[in-house]
């Protein structure tokens, strides 16, 4: 080759190197601001502005890598990279233009599994390309491959199963087998003796028993770990699954050799697993004891709470009106049957309307209200209910005995009394949004007869100063709306 070529070639390839570095590290910058901006609504947009532009940096900085690395064809890597693209990008535009807002949850966990697979597919690549050998460094190197394997295989099949359950394709209630714990941890060892095994193996035939054997074992242990939890420890499950599949990204990277992507795994494991915390503490319960699973295992109707026995006050729209302007303070307390109804519009209204009136409306949001993290404030928003009339359960919780009206718009285990009351329910030390305090409570929801996501019965509803608005929520709302106005 002429010397210039060659000088050429490598001032090139010294471009291309410094580029990726330049473009990597401001993407890694691009998803902490993302991060933070996502930490709370008023910067939501812009955060999520932050994670589009640093994606598309990444992308565009690994394509143009990858073409340039390629020891083939170039015209047949980038078609197959534009192959992979145009299927992908119609997939996921696909989904996010027809995905209902309720069904946001389980678009989550079928990602999750999609990151699950690649860290195993990933694995078995990184490994037939460079398997173990005499070479002690390689060791590192072997022990990453099994970990993304290990890693890769429990969150793909965790996240299925969490999509099945979510999607009520299958049951939610818990698999609680005789010694499930015990099948766990005999599975994890065995696992952990596996990758063992494999990283002290030569060439890919003897290693590949072991690389087989690990995947077969961790794909049974993501979905047994799953199937054993249930009820309203789900919201946990997802975000649990969401660090996992950050973490089975993390170890893809460091096989790859690409920082940017050990950054990223890194940042989507530590806030997954910081916000599976959070939500343990939502639900008051142990983050250990809802990964081992059987929560919910009871049966709703078995529950003392689901036994309630009492007379429910029948309201209509008028009276609730008439209620409503005859209040200084309202609160309205949303629930997953707000989402359901699509109710966000007119309760927006409701709130305008009374606010001409002179009357203080304001929100309260339960952090597990609805079927996922932010669920209300991203109706609310959608709906352009101004941020400052939107309050967390803490900073709410205490003024309920000032209040005049609450208006609980499909909400029921996030404002359960039992949960203080009654320590054998299902949902008992759950912090609970405290409405029965107010002079008057009005619930929306459909019929008496169904509970809420946990399938037990709410005293609430049997309370003297509770009224029932029976009805679809949005439908409730708009004919108060009509009262108001006439
Ligand atoms: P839920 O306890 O699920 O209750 C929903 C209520 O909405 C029910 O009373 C239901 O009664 C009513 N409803 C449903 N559709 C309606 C409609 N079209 N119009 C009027 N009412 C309707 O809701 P919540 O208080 O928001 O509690 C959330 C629960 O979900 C918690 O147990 C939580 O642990 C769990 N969870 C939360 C998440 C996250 S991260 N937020 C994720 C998964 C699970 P009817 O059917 O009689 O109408």
């Amino acid at each position: 080759m002429d010397i210039s070529v060659m000088e050429g070639a490598t001032l090139a390839a010294d471009v291309l190197g410094r580029f990726q570095t330049i473009a990597y590290i401001l993407a890694a910058l691009l998803f902490i601001l993302a991060l933070a901006g996502l930490s709370q609504q008023k910067t939501a947009l812009r955060g999520n502005t932050f994670g589009i532009v640093g994606m598309a940096l990444a992308l565009v900085a690994t394509i143009a890598i990858a073409i340039w690395q390629s020891s083939g064809v170039n015209v047949v890597t980038i078609g197959l990279i534009a192959i992979a693209l145009v299927i992908g990008g119609a997939i996921g535009a696909r989904k996010a233009l027809t995905i209902p807002m309720t069904g946001m949850p389980e678009l989550v966990a079928m990602l999750h599994s999609f990151v699950g697979i690649a860290a195993v597919l990933v694995g078995f690549n990184s490994f037939i390309v460079q398997p173990g050998s005499l070479d002690a460094s390689n060791g590192f190197h072997m022990g990453e491959v099994g970990l993304a394997v290990f890693i890769g295989a429990v969150t793909f099949t965790g996240s299925i199963v969490a999509y099945l359950k979510l999607s009520a394709k299958i049951s939610g209630k818990p698999l609680t087998l005789p010694g499930r714990n015990a099948i766990n941890l005999v599975m994890l060892i065995a696992c952990i003796a596996l990758i063992v095994w494999f990283v002290n193996t030569i060439g890919v035939e003897a290693g590949l028993v072991p690389l087989v054997a690990l995947t077969v074992i961790s794909l049974v242990l993501g979905a047994h770990l799953v199937l054993a939890i249930g009820g309203g420890d789900m919201p946990v499950v997802v975000s649990m699954l969401n660090s996992y599949s950050g973490w089975a990204a993390a170890m893809a990277g460091f096989t790859l050799s690409n920082d940017l992507l050990i950054i990223t795994g890194a940042l989507v494991g530590s806030s997954g697993a910081y916000l599976s915390y959070i939500m343990c503490q939502g639900m008051n319960r142990s983050f250990i004891s809802v990964i081992l699973g059987g929560f919910g295992g009871t049966a709703p109707a078995a529950s003392s709470s689901s036994q309630v026995q009492g007379d429910h006050t029948e309201t209509t729209p008028q009276e609730v009106a008439e209620q409503l302007a005859g209040s200084k303070s309202v609160v309205i307390v949303p629930g997953y049957g707000m989402a359901v109804a699509q109710a966000q519009f007119p309760v927006a209204e409701l709130t305008r309307v009374l606010a001409e009136r002179g009357v203080d409306v304001k929100f309260g949001i339960h952090p597990v209200a609805g079927r996922m993290p932010g669920h209300m404030n991203v109706l609310l928003a959608e709906a352009k209910v101004p941020y400052d009339d939107v309050f967390e359960m803490d900073e709410i919780n205490d003024d309920f005995g000032n209040v005049d009206t609450v208006l609980v718009i499909g909400a029921n285990d996030t404002v359960n009394p039992a949960a203080e009351t009654e320590p054998s329910s299902p949902i008992a030390g759950m912090p609970v949004l405290r409405v029965w305090e107010a002079g008057k409570v009005v619930v929306f929801k459909r019929s008496m007869g169904n509970a809420g996501y946990a399938g037990v019965q709410n005293p609430l509803f049997f309370n003297e100063n509770t009224d029932m608005l029976l009805g679809d929520a949005k439908g409730s709302v708009e004919a108060i709306l009509t009262a108001l106005r006439s």
